[in-house]
């Protein structure tokens, strides 16, 4: 049996809701991340050969867990996504399926299925490049204080290591040419702390992170490459 395209809706929507309304207490309104990774998801699940509705339900539920904060949210959204699909109907063994694509979305759990791999990957494509910074500096800012050298170095270091678990050739080559933007962007690390910094302030300013992104594009001191790069990935018109 799949998750007929019904019930892929009511958890599309039910996934937003908890994005925009209960995660960050409501400060990541309007946040597309879902959005963008279930495009990822779609395009990747197709190449890769894995079950559609399994990588959709589960690109869409996979950050249900940021409803308890960010620490292990991975884990915090297996049991609210259970109950939530068993409440609407979907299948037991698909439940499993989908959960798994949870547990295992940042890669501290090994993903044992091509669909759990697929929204792996794709949650990580979405965070790679000068585009991945802009987020992750943003989310980070939310929950600690830190100094815009020390978010640079927690953020690089963050990144570079989500990038080198991912599954597929497929995965890294959507993303080749955002992570040597970023790599030469972080070459100069006054101008890496001064972005940072910007987006740090936007962050606690409750400035959704897409918006602290666009902010971003009239730097006349920051690179045309590293622009067009978040444009490009936040329009998701990379994908082939
Ligand atoms: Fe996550
Ligand atoms: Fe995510």
């Amino acid at each position: 049996m799949t998750i007929g395209e019904d019930k892929l809706e009511v958890i599309m929507d039910y996934a937003i809701c908890m994005d925009w309304v209960v995660a960050f207490d409501g400060k990541s309104k309007g946040n597309q991340h879902l959005h963008r990774v279930n495009k990822i998801v779609e395009y990747l699940a197709d190449v890769e050969y894995a079950r559609h509705d399994i990588c959709v339900a589960g690109g869409w539920l996979h950050d249900l867990g940021l409803i308890n904060g960010n620490k292990g949210h991975c884990f915090a959204g297996i049991e609210p996504a259970k109950e939530y699909l068993t409440e609407i109907g979907v299948d037991p063994e698909d439940i499993e399926m989908v959960t798994h694509c949870i547990e295992a979305h940042d890669g501290e759990v090994e993903a044992k299925t091509p669909e759990a791999k697929v929204v792996h990957d794709a949650d990580t494509v979405d965070k790679m490049g000068p585009f991945g910074f802009v987020r992750h500096v943003w989310k980070i800012s939310l929950i600690e204080d830190l100094e815009p050298e020390e978010l640079v170095q927690d953020v690089s270091e963050h990144l570079a290591n989500r990038h080198s678990k991912l599954y597929f050739s497929s995965s890294a080559d959507l993303i080749k040419d955002f992570v040597q933007v970023l790599a030469s962007f972080l070459e100069d690390k006054e101008s890496a702390g001064r972005v940072a910094e910007i987006v740090s302030r936007g962050a606690k300013e409750g400035v959704p992170s897409e918006k602290v992104a666009e902010s971003l594009f009239g730097d006349p001191a920051l690179d045309e490459d590293f622009c067009e790069s978040i444009r490009k990935h936040m329009s998701v018109d990379y994908l082939p």
